[in-house]
């Protein structure tokens, strides 16, 4: 299957933004496209878009919310393209381009009922944090592991 990993420049999210957003199923995450269009620091230089079969087939939204840490902010494959390493060629581009920025690692904020999610992001490096909210696990991860890991299992 040919899959097209595109960088997600303020002008693709112009035209696609609707079409990204509409391949989120996850009724607990609904992003509206002032949110997805909305700047912050490198976004538009470490995010990503993904065609599958010429399809949109998925989207990771990322950040550098502080200089050494990049924050997932947003991550949905299409159902259709699910379990087939789109999720972690989106993390591998990410990590690669936030480690050439000076980032060292990565955030995320998870759903605690997001179990295959989180079994994903514990396999690729990312452990728990402590956190005091009771519906949703942040994690953390150093860019080479994530880097490693990633490279060593697809
Ligand atoms: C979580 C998600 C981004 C992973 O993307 P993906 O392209 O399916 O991930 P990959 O194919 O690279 O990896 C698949 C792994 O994730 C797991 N997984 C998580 N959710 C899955 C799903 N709904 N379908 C299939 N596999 C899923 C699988 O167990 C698989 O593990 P394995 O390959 O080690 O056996 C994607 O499943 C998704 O968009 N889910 C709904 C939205 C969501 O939960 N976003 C995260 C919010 S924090």
């Amino acid at each position: 299957m040919v899959i097209e990993v595109i960088s997600l420049t303020k002008e693709l999210a112009n035209i696609y933004g609707k079409d990204l957003l509409a391949l989120n199923d996850c009724t607990w995450e609904n992003w509206s496209l002032e949110n997805l269009l909305a700047d912050r620091t490198l976004k538009w230089e470490i995010s990503y878009f993904v065609k599958a079969e010429g399809n949109l087939a998925g989207y990771a939204i990322a950040s550098l919310l502080e200089p050494k840490t990049a924050h997932l902010h947003h991550i949905v494959i299409s159902h259709s393209y699910r379990g087939i390493g789109i999720g972690r060629k989106l993390f591998l581009e990410i990590s690669e381009k936030a480690l050439g920025f000076g980032a060292q690692s990565m955030t995320l904020k998870v759903l605690k009922t997001n179990i295959r999610a989180i079994n994903l992001y514990e396999r690729i490096g990312f452990r728990k944090l402590d956190f005091d909210n009771c519906e949703y696990f942040k994690m953390i991860a150093s860019l080479d592991e994530i880097i490693n890991n990633i490279k060593y299992s697809i």
